[in-house]
């Protein structure tokens, strides 16, 4: 029975100690350095002005996960030199080879799925259903580049129309070598899928996972390797912010993938403009300032279930979730009381056990922005409600909260944790709503529950974002079934998952031939 499968798999997962002693160095050619020795006890803040430093769980903070060798300079020149290498014969394997590796790392991925599911656990903080979904988002990303690469990338290119007499085909070539960086609220499926598209399109990448979780990235990329990417093609070079900005500024860059905050893509644009020789094509995916508009045809139940989990999921730590819910007058008492209810019911705690509903946030630095936030709220803001807090939990936790606020303009920009911010508005000013949702320029999700076709028609045509979500949640955008990714602050418009996402990594090449 299902539920035999779903005891069966949660035995699988290795237990928290299992990781312990594990060390996490650079990955080059196909190496890496077996390190051991006493970890010492400490900040686990990744630091590279120290050789290696103790890696702690955001659910407990007193279990050290990995002991974490980050990258030196000598490291990023190996890097780029390997990468470089392997990228003459990477670039002129076949599509069809490129992607029956990809498909190997998938049945991979999933033969070591239990594992994978405990370290999301362990290192992200995520609870099991979280970790599962997440485990299965990295195998949809190998498996559907997979597919379309093989269309995309093969030899003959794409027949173009043109006079007899003459034959055009347009084909893609690999750009080179390719540097991937990426969130930790996403360890697995962001990092698995920059790495699969950059793979496919027949470039060498070299990674830069977050610094809050380099284990999986460890892993992900020894798995990569088993499933046959030759050494070299690929690369991981754990670090902070610093490793991904010598890494961008490095002459020998084709290409950068970027998923993180707008700030920081800010500052890897600022320098690949500054660059001389060629243009330096960049993929940034950022964050958002997502907004649900609930009108007073909508089902509250169902409103409420899908906000509390588009809002305090993941404990509000998915760039698509929800961060203002704007709700009709006349519904926006029942909504409110409702959302206090569900707030009360919400069960916060180690997400490694079965029952938990919200784990903790990533690390001490989340804690206190989001924190400072709240303390911002109190001011500004009407308490609606707050999930209780265990006593005695040992990491990052942040109680789920919703408050009122008069205008969408108060908020700092993306606040990335459990809270969420409501807004009453009047039936006639709908449309000065979507202004206000569009004057943010951020692009990322938007939500609407209402049961009028025509104003959910109209509304998705005013909303600026790349993923509209009518009469359900708006988190867990599927591979292939809903690509994903926003514009403006959002980020540069490529969608992970999505028919178009592969090309961002080639050239561009139209053959002419007079016959
Ligand atoms: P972040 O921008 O702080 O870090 C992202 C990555 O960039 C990390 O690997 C980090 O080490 C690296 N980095 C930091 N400074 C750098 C620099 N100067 N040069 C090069 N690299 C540098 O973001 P985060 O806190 O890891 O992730 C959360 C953010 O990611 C949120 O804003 C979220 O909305 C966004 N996000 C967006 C998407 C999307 O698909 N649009 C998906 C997931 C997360
Ligand atoms: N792709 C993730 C989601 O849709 C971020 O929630």
């Amino acid at each position: 029975s299902a539920e035999m499968v779903r005891i069966a798999f949660l035995k699988q997962i290795p237990p928290s100690q299992a990781w312990r002693g594990v060390a996490v160095t650079p990955i080059i050619n196909g190496n890496w350095e077996i390190k051991s020795g006493p970890i010492k006890s400490g900040s686990s803040k990744s630091n590279s002005d120290r050789p290696h430093h103790p890696h702690v769980s955001p659910a407990n903070t007193g279990e050290i996960i990995a002991d974490v060798w980050d990258t030196t300079a000598d490291h990023v020149e190996a890097a780029f030199a390997a990468a470089r290498q392997s990228s003459k014969d990477w670039s002129k394997t076949p599509a069809v080879q490129r992607a029956e590796t990809l498909r190997r790392a998938a049945d991979l991925i999933e033969l070591n799925a239990p594992k994978l599911v405990g370290l999301l656990q362990h290192e992200g903080g995520k609870t099991i259903l979280d970790s599962v979904s997440e485990v299965r988002e990295a195998a949809d990303f190998c498996r559907y580049y997979a597919a379309e690469g093989e269309r995309l990338f093969a030899e003959t290119g794409i027949t173009l129309p043109g006079p007899t007499g003459e034959e055009n085909r347009l084909v893609l070539d690999a750009r080179g070598v390719f540097v991937c960086i990426s969130p930790w609220n996403f360890p697995l499926a962001i990092f698995m899928g920059q790495i699969a598209g950059a793979l496919m399109a027949g470039n060498s990448v070299i990674a830069k996972p977050a610094e809050q979780t380099p284990v999986i990235a460890f892993e992900a990329v020894r798995l990569l390797l088993d499933a046959g990417v030759p050494p070299g093609t690929i690369t991981l070079l754990p670090g902070d912010g610093r490793i991904g900005a010598a890494l961008v500024a490095h002459a020998a860059v084709d290409g950068v993938a970027f998923t993180g905050s707008v700030e920081v893509a800010r500052l890897i644009n600022r320098t690949l403009a500054a660059k001389d020789g060629p243009i330096v094509p960049f993929i940034a995916e950022t964050g958002g300032q997502n907004a649900m508009l609930v009108d007073s045809t909508a089902l509250p139940e169902q409103v409420i279930d899908d906000v509390v989990l588009s809002a305090f999921g993941s404990a509000g730590q998915r760039c698509s979730a929800l961060r203002v819910l704007c709700v009709q007058d006349e519904i926006a008492g029942e909504i409110i009381r409702l959302l206090r209810g569900a707030l009360q019911e919400l069960r916060i705690g180690d997400p490694r056990l079965v029952s938990t509903d919200v784990g903790p946030v990533i690390d001490a630095d989340a804690l206190k922005s989001l924190t400072g936030h709240v303390e911002k709220l109190r001011s500004f803001g009407k308490l609606i409600g707050e999930a209780p807090l265990p006593e005695g939990l040992a990491g990052w936790y942040l109680a789920p909260v919703a408050y009122e606020i008069d205008s969408i303009s108060r908020l700092p920009g993306e606040v990335f944790g459990p809270i969420l911010h409501v807004i009453r508005y009047a039936a006639k000013n709908r449309t000065r709503i979507i202004q206000d949702i569009n004057a943010t320029e951020y692009g990322l999700t938007f939500g609407m529950h209402s049961r009028l076709q025509h104003v959910t028609a109209e509304t998705a045509r005013q909303i600026e974002a790349g993923n509209v979500y009518i009469n359900r949640s708006m988190i867990g955008a599927v591979v292939g079934v809903q690509p994903f990714g926003g514009r403006g602050l959002s980020g540069t418009g490529p969608k992970a998952g999505g028919p178009y996402y592969l090309p961002r990594f080639a050239n561009e090449k139209t053959v002419t031939v007079n016959t």
